[in-house]
């Protein structure tokens, strides 16, 4: 079974880590996953990777093309740099105030500028109202052209660094609801991810519900830790 891993650095590290991360990642030989590593934006040039199945990524994207946007980055910019993918709506920006509609613009943005969106959603508390999630998608890719590639990752906001995972039963309600969704809406090309407090330990159980890979926050800078993972995903 095909597998993405993406790493979410957050504004960890420093250029010291990354470019020891960066050597070894190039080595490491993949069959059936691919890996996605989403630095912070500074350190994006010291991300020269060499490795076929590992693509580049960041975490945030601007929502607007117009040069008066002071502090952003441009999918131009990205697109220099080869970034094929972008974070969009995750639980932390949405806490500093990014909304559905600001979300969907950004999600519009990256489809327009050939970098696939990594749409994230989730509940804030355990068993919250299932609506919200559907709300989220829903709004996220309103007005988006269902030919296009889109990841969704499932992130229970209780479980972000936390330590407390949802069971593989609670994981595939909520993706069962996202999958249907998503095929209501006659997308075909799209997968799903689940993450929060993802690590060594739990990894494999995870692995038992209908998703097609992790976004993984913490364990991405333990690197051994991320290098037992996907390589246990990989012989999955
Ligand atoms: P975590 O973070 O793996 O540290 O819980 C996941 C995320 O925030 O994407």
């Amino acid at each position: 079974m095909r597998k993405l891993i993406v790493a979410n650095y957050k504004m960890n590290g420093d250029s010291a880590l990354y470019t020891s991360i960066v050597k070894k990642l190039n080595k490491i030989k993949m069959l059936d996953t691919s890996v996605v590593l989403c630095p912070p934006f500074v350190y994006l040039d010291l991300f020269r990777l060499k490795n076929k199945k590992i693509s580049l990524g960041v975490q945030d994207i601007s929502n607007q093309i117009n040069h008066k946007s002071t502090g952003q980055i441009s999918p131009h910019m990205l697109n220099e740099f080869s970034v094929k993918y972008s974070i969009v709506g995750h639980s932390e920006r949405r806490a500093l105030g990014e909304n559905d509609d600001l979300i969907n613009q950004k999600v519009k943005l990256c489809i327009e500028s050939d970098i696939v969106p990594i749409i994230c959603v989730g509940e804030n508390e355990k068993d919250e109202n299932v609506d919200l999630i559907q709300n989220q998608v829903s709004s996220a890719i309103s007005k988006v052209k269902r030919s296009s590639k889109i990841i969704l990752a499932y992130e229970p906001v209780w479980a972000i660094g936390t330590g407390e995972i949802p069971s593989v039963e609670y994981i595939n309600k909520q993706v069962s609801l996202v999958r249907k969704l998503l095929k209501k809406k006659r997308f075909n090309d799209f997968l799903i991810l689940y993450g929060g407090s993802v690590d060594e330990d739990n990894y494999a159980n995870l692995l038992g519900a209908d998703i097609d890979g992790f976004l993984l926050g913490g364990v991405s800078l333990r690197l051994d830790e991320f290098l037992k993972i996907v390589k246990g995903v990989d012989n999955a």
